[in-house]
């Protein structure tokens, strides 16, 4: 078995590995060119017998204080021999050499693997947030306007959300299965792509919402984020979001949203065929391994 750098001419197979995942709903090849464009990002592949089976990417960020370990992806038929445990390790050996201070990663609550190798290197959680998908959503009539929602800049998205910062669990947020410590930097930098919206009441806002349309698979989807400090802001600002998703034409739903609010399975229209689940983080600070590899 061997771990080396990603090369284009691995596409085809990183391709094929993918197919088989999620029921070959995978992103990941979409998301490829991106990836090999990031002089931040560093593709690892495995191969074991002549072919690949593996693929795992470290993405620096938070201006080089993280090691973002993602993307990990080992061949169904090559499963439960470790392999992934031998990327992270690998990933994690870069991470220490490239002199970051702490390595996150995120994986849903039913991620059983990953959630082993994130307790066998020692990573604590350090947040959560509920998350829902929904293909078809465009025939729902629910909608919640008891609080009404405004749009703003993301400068008042950061002001707001670092006036609240126990919505944001360890100053870090999330965004489109990404968390990146919370700045005016990374607001500016996403302020280009998303959309903000606050609640408006009382003078003061309850909750925001960030998004934006990714294509996903040739078909767009619209990608948000709700922060909420109470339920009838959460459930006026996700109407707002289910009606933005309508006005832009998108075919689907991803939603990372605060904690203790439902919005999957409780409301009329979200009850059935959505995939619902609860994103979590973690994170390690140096020394990263007790072993190296
Ligand atoms: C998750 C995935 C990468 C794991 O790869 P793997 O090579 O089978 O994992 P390993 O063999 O290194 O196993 C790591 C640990 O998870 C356990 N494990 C592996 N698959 C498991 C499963 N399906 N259910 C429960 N535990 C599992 C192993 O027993 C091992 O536990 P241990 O450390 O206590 O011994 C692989 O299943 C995969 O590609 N899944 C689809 C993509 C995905 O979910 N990626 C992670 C995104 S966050």
């Amino acid at each position: 078995m061997r771990i080396r750098s990603f090369q284009p001419s691995d596409t085809a197979a990183l391709i094929e590995i993918s197919k088989h995942t999620w029921g070959g709903y995978d992103q990941l090849p979409y998301e490829l060119d991106e990836l090999q464009a990031n002089p931040n990002s560093y593709l690892y592949v495995m191969e074991y017998r002549n072919r690949i089976v593996a693929f795992a990417n470290l993405n620096v960020i938070d201006g080089g204080k993280t090691g973002w370990l993602e993307h990990m992806r080992v061949h169904w038929r090559f499963r439960k021999r470790g392999f992934a445990w031998t990327m992270t390790q690998r990933l994690i050996s870069e991470a220490e050499a490239l002199g970051v201070k702490r390595v996150r990663l995120a994986t849903t609550m039913e991620n059983e693997a990953t959630r082993r190798i994130s307790n066998r290197i020692g990573m604590r959680q350090i947040l959560q947030m509920k998350l829902f998908w929904k293909g078809n959503y465009r025939g729902i009539r629910w909608n919640n306007r008891s609080v009404p929602v405004i749009s703003c800049t993301s400068d008042e998205a950061y002001k707001f959300l670092t006036a609240h910062p126990a919505l944001i669990s360890e100053g870090v947020i999330v965004y489109d299965w990404h968390a990146f410590d919370l700045t005016e930097e990374i607001f500016s930098l996403i302020g280009d792509r998303f959309q903000f919206w606050k609640t408006k009441g009382n003078g003061k806002a309850r909750a925001l919402a960030f998004g934006y349309r990714r294509i996903v698979r040739d078909a767009p989807l619209w990608v948000s984020t709700i922060y909420a400090l109470n339920t009838p802001a959460f459930y006026s600002i996700l109407s707002y979001q289910l009606q933005t998703a309508k006005n832009e034409q998108a075919q689907g739903v991803l939603c990372f949203h605060s904690l203790p609010y439902q919005a999957a399975h409780e409301i009329p229209g979200l009850k059935r065929s959505t995939f619902s689940s609860t994103l979590v983080v973690f994170e390690k600070h140096r020394p990263f391994l007790n072993s190296r590899v």
